[in-house]
């Protein structure tokens, strides 16, 4: 055969198979219970790209609720999806995610937030991705202690306001963590107070930050812990609030990416800063395991947990981002 008609044979074999194989591409689901969040936003970025480097599509949805992710069930399935990641709105919701997914014959993979059974017990027999939430939560009790005793504060006019979201596992671990570490490290434990926040977001936290604050007029200073970037800006909006100046405030947050605006300020807030942990990892990893999963049948493990973590703040939040490729989108 001539050159070029060869050359021309093999072009158009490979467009016949690109397109042949774009109708059968395999088509995994990314649900997430908070798409406002960075946070689930660069788990759906990262998930994306797993998918072009591994070649497959990913149905992108947002389930806040119980009746929206049983429906995005059903039409993951419509849409002939072969399974799915998911961070459940609710963690009790799990066995009615288990059960309609094996009822399409569905797999399955928990990120971030584990299911729990009827009884409250976490359902490990699903496969879940999550953060190494007791360790940074301690990280983040010893970063405040650390930039409390840089401030020179006296710890007898400190506080700690603590807001938790104990329904919620992976919370209850992160903030557990950081009130075990700041007294390991010698806060007086009479000086942590605790108060649960009713919503995930910052009016919610905002909210449980200024009933708090109410309750303990003599505080000078405040150092705010929570399990996420939005609890505590909550409650350093609910200092701001009540009067406090930045120079009185440190808040360190979890996400890291959900901090970005925050830490890009002008002026210096009570939110010190945030450790950022992998949502790049959790998008990547999880499907891509979905991926093996669902091709090759190779099952993922039960557990799969996240453990790197890095502290920013004004100073280096734009180099430790771009460090993992999540600066500027
Ligand atoms: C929970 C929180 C999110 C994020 C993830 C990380 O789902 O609601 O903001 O912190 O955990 O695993």
């Amino acid at each position: 055969m001539h050159k070029f008609t060869k050359a021309l044979a093999a072009i158009g074999l490979a467009a016949f198979m690109s397109h042949s194989a774009m109708a059968d591409t395999e088509k995994l689901g990314f649900l997430v219970k908070q798409p406002e969040e960075p946070w689930f936003q660069t788990e759906w970025r990262f998930a994306d790209k797993a998918g072009k480097d591994l070649g497959f599509q990913v149905i992108k949805i947002a389930v806040p609720d119980g009746e929206k992710t049983l429906n995005a069930i059903d039409s993951l399935a419509a849409n002939g999806a072969k399974g799915f990641v998911i961070c459940t709105p609710d963690p009790r919701l799990g066995p009615a995610i288990m059960a309609k997914a094996k009822s399409y014959g569905l797999k399955v993979i928990a990120v971030d937030d584990q299911f729990v059974n009827a009884k409250g017990k976490p359902m490990d027999d699903v496969p879940l991705v999550m953060m190494a939430a007791s360790k940074i939560g301690e990280r983040q009790g010893q970063e405040l202690y650390k930039e409390m005793k840089k401030r020179g504060w006296n710890v007898a006019d400190t506080g700690v306001m603590a807001i938790t979201a104990d329904e919620l596992d992976t919370a209850r671990r992160r903030t557990t963590g950081s009130m075990d570490a700041l007294k390991a490290a010698g806060f007086p434990a009479a000086q942590i107070y605790k108060v649960p926040t009713k919503s995930n977001d910052i009016p919610g936290a905002l909210d449980a930050g200024n009933s708090l604050l109410v309750q303990h007029p003599k505080v000078k200073n405040w150092l705010i812990l929570g399990m996420n970037d939005n609890t505590v800006l909550g409650g350093v909006r609910a200092t701001e609030g009540q009067g406090f100046n930045a120079a009185n405030v440190i808040g360190i947050g979890i996400n890291g990416v959900d901090a970005v605006n925050e830490l890009s300020k002008k002026e210096q807030t009570g939110f010190y800063g945030s450790l950022l942990p992998s949502p790049d990892v959790h998008g990547y990893k999880s499907i891509q395991m979905l991926n093996d999963w669902v091709t090759k049948g190779v099952e993922p493990p039960k557990f799969t947990e996240v453990t790197d973590v890095v502290l920013i703040t004004r100073d280096n939040f734009k180099v430790e981002l771009d460090k993992k490729g999540l600066g500027g989108k």
